[in-house]
C-alpha cells in the first residue's frame, strides 16, 4: 500500500503520449487564453470536457493553418472522427468527484492539476489519492482563493492564506465535508 501511493506509481511524473502534441504553455501562458475557453463544462458539471476539433479549428483554420503538427486536427475535422486524447486524471469509479462544485467554491485549477501552464505535456500535478482530497476538505482555508481566481495559475493572497481562506469560508459558504457518503455515494 505504501509503494502503491508513492508520485511514481501514481504516474505523477511519466508523462502521457497524446496523439497530437498538444502544449498547454503555448495555449494558456503565451496566448492567455482561459482555461474555460477550452473546458467550457468546468464550472457547470461534473467533468471539465476535452475541447471538440471544431473549436480548435476556430483558431487553426487561421493560425499554423499550414502546419504538418496540425495535419491530425484537420484530418479529425475532415473525417468527423474525434481525436482520442489519452485520458490523463482518474479517480477509481467507487468515488465521486464534481468539477463545478469546487470551482465555484472558490477551489482553483492548480490546487489538483498543479502548473498545467507550464507543462508540455499534461502531466498528473497531484496524487488525487483520498488523503489528498481530505486534507483539504479538513482545511479549506489553506487552498480557497475569489472565485474570479480559480482559472489564475499564478494567483497569490494578499496577505496570510489561512486569514484570506477564513473570510472566503463565511463569504462563499463553505463547509468542511469529510462523511464517507461525500465522495462514496
Ligand atoms: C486551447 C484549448 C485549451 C486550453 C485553453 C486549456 N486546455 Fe487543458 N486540455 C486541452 C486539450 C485538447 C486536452 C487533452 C490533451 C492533453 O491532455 O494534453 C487538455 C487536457 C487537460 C488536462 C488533462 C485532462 C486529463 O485527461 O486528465 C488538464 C488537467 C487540463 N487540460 C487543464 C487545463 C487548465 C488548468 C487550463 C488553464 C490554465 C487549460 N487546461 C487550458 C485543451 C485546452
Ligand atoms: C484561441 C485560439 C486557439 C485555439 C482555440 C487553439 N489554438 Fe493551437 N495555437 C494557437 C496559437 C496562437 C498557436 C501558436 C503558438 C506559438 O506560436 O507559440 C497555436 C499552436 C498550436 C500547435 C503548434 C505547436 C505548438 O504548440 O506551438 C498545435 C499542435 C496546436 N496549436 C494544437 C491545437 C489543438 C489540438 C487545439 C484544440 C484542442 C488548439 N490548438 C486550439 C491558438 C489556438
Ligand atoms: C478539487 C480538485 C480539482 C479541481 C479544483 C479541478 N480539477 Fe480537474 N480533475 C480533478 C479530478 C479528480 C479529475 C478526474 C475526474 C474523474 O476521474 O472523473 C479531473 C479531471 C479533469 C479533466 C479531464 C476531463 C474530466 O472532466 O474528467 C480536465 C480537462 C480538468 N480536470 C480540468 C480542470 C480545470 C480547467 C480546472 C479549473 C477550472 C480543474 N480541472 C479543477 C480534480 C480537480
Ligand atoms: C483544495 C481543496 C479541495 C480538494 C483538493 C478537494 N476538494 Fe472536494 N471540496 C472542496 C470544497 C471547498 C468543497 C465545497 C464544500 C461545500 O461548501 O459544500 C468540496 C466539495 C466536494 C464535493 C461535494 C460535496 C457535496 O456534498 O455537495 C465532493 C463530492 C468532493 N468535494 C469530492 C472531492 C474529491 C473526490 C477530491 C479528491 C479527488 C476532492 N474533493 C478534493 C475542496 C477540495
Ligand atoms: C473527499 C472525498 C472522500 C471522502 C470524504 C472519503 N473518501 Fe474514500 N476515497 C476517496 C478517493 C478519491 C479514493 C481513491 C480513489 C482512487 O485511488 O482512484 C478513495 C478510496 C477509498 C477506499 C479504497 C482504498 C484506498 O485507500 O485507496 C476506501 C476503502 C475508502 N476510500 C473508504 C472511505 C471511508 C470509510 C471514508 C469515510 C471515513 C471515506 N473513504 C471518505 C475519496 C474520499
Amino acid at each position: 500500500m505504501l509503494y502503491a501511493r508513492t508520485p511514481y506509481a501514481r504516474q505523477m511524473q511519466e508523462p502521457i503520449e497524446q496523439p497530437i502534441q498538444f502544449d498547454h504553455r503555448h495555449h494558456t501562458r503565451d496566448e492567455g487564453i482561459d482555461c474555460r475557453y477550452c473546458h467550457n463544462t468546468v464550472d457547470k458539471s461534473p467533468s471539465a470536457s476535452i475541447p471538440p476539433t471544431q473549436l480548435c479549428l476556430n483558431c487553426h483554420s487561421q493560425i499554423w493553418n499550414k502546419s504538418p503538427l496540425l495535419e491530425q486536427v484537420r484530418q479529425s475535422f475532415i473525417q468527423n472522427k474525434p481525436i482520442e486524447w489519452r485520458r490523463v486524471n482518474k479517480v477509481g469509479e467507487f468515488a465521486y468527484f464534481n468539477h463545478a462544485i469546487h470551482v465555484n467554491k472558490g477551489v482553483g485549477c492548480v490546487s489538483c492539476h498543479g502548473r498545467v501552464d507550464e507543462m508540455p505535456a499534461v502531466e498528473k500535478g497531484e496524487p488525487l489519492t483520498m488523503g489528498f482530497c481530505l486534507n483539504c476538505h479538513r482545511h479549506p482555508e489553506r487552498y480557497l482563493r475569489p472565485v474570479s481566481e480559480v482559472t489564475n495559475m499564478a494567483w497569490k493572497p494578499d496577505g496570510d492564506q489561512e486569514e484570506v481562506g477564513r473570510r472566503l469560508i463565511v463569504e462563499n459558504n463553505v463547509h468542511t465535508r469529510q462523511s464517507c457518503t461525500t465522495c462514496h455515494r
